[in-house]
């Protein structure tokens, strides 16, 4: 069984261990020996070893995934070089991680949290076309994966898949608070949310939005009078400006 070596134990490692647990061989690896531990029987991690360390990786031969902050790839020290390296980190481009570690390949993955239930969307980029069915083979496992062609557009999906979790969060708890305020109890208005996003998940698989959109939009009907609320309220604004800051903030952090 190859084995991945994970660096970092927060909350993307845990949805891409969750997601290879038993179909690979795992390695975690971080600077703090008691949240690995706990990192691998919290998640039940099968197969699974622990590389503890101050400051200094071995790298040689390895698979790895770069799970930790941006910030924190600096704090590491990486002796040897790798097989592949698939960085995880918003904003750190290939030529930046070329400078701070050696690899035979390199590739760029935005993730999201949906690969902890094996139904993650990850967005890849390389230009070494060897590491492409390695990178297929992890990240499909998670769910789906998809290869853009020019590294600054990793960025830019990733502004959207990888954030978007948070945006539709935010939708999510939006909706259960009107149900609320319209008389629902948060059990039956929590349990309409669900329902609403499963079905429209797959709704939007075999319709375009602007379909599902007018479908549900009879004239004079109810639901014009929600979305001239929501166009007073500029929301298809509000999400434009809230994936361009997000891109934004990608680009000043490599
Ligand atoms: N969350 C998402 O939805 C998402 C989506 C796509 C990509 N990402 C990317 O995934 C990466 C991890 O994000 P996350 O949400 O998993 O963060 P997280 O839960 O906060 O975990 C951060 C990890 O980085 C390590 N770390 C933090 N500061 C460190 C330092 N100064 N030195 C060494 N290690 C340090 C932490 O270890 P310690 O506990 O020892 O500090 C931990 O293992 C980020 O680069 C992010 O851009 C996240």
């Amino acid at each position: 069984m190859q084995t991945i070596s994970i660096i970092g134990y927060g909350k993307m490692a845990k949805a891409i261990a969750c997601g290879l647990n038993g179909k690979f061989a795992l390695e975690i690896i971080g600077r703090d020996k008691e949240k690995i531990q706990n990192f691998i029987q919290e998640n039940n991690l099968l197969n699974t070893t622990s590389l503890h360390t101050e400051k200094i990786i071995d790298i040689k031969d390895k698979i790895l995934i770069l799970a930790i902050k941006p910030y924190a790839l600096e704090y590491f020290k990486y002796e040897n070089q790798s097989i592949a390296v698939f960085n995880i980190m918003a904003g750190i481009s290939i030529s930046k991680l070329q400078s701070i570690l050696d690899s035979k390949s390199y590739c760029r993955v935005m993730p999201n949290v949906a690969s902890l239930i094996g139904s993650g969307l990850s967005v890849l980029y390389s230009d070494d076309i060897k590491i492409k069915k390695l990178a297929s083979d992890i990240f499909d496992t998670l769910g789906s994966s998809i290869f853009v062609d020019k590294e600054e557009q990793i960025d830019s999906a990733g502004a959207i898949s990888g954030c978007g979790p948070a945006y539709l969060g935010l939708v999510a708890e939006a909706l259960i608070d009107a149900g609320i305020k319209e008389g629902l109890n948060l059990d039956i208005s929590t349990k309409l949310v669900n329902g609403l996003f499963d079905g429209f998940s797959k709704l939007l698989q075999v319709k375009s939005p602007n379909s599902i959109r007018l479908d549900t939009t009879s004239p004079g009907g109810t639901t014009i009078d929600g979305i001239v609320e929501l166009e007073n309220s500029a929301t298809r604004a509000a999400f434009i400006n809230a994936v361009h800051a997000a891109h934004k903030k990608a680009k000043t952090l490599s």
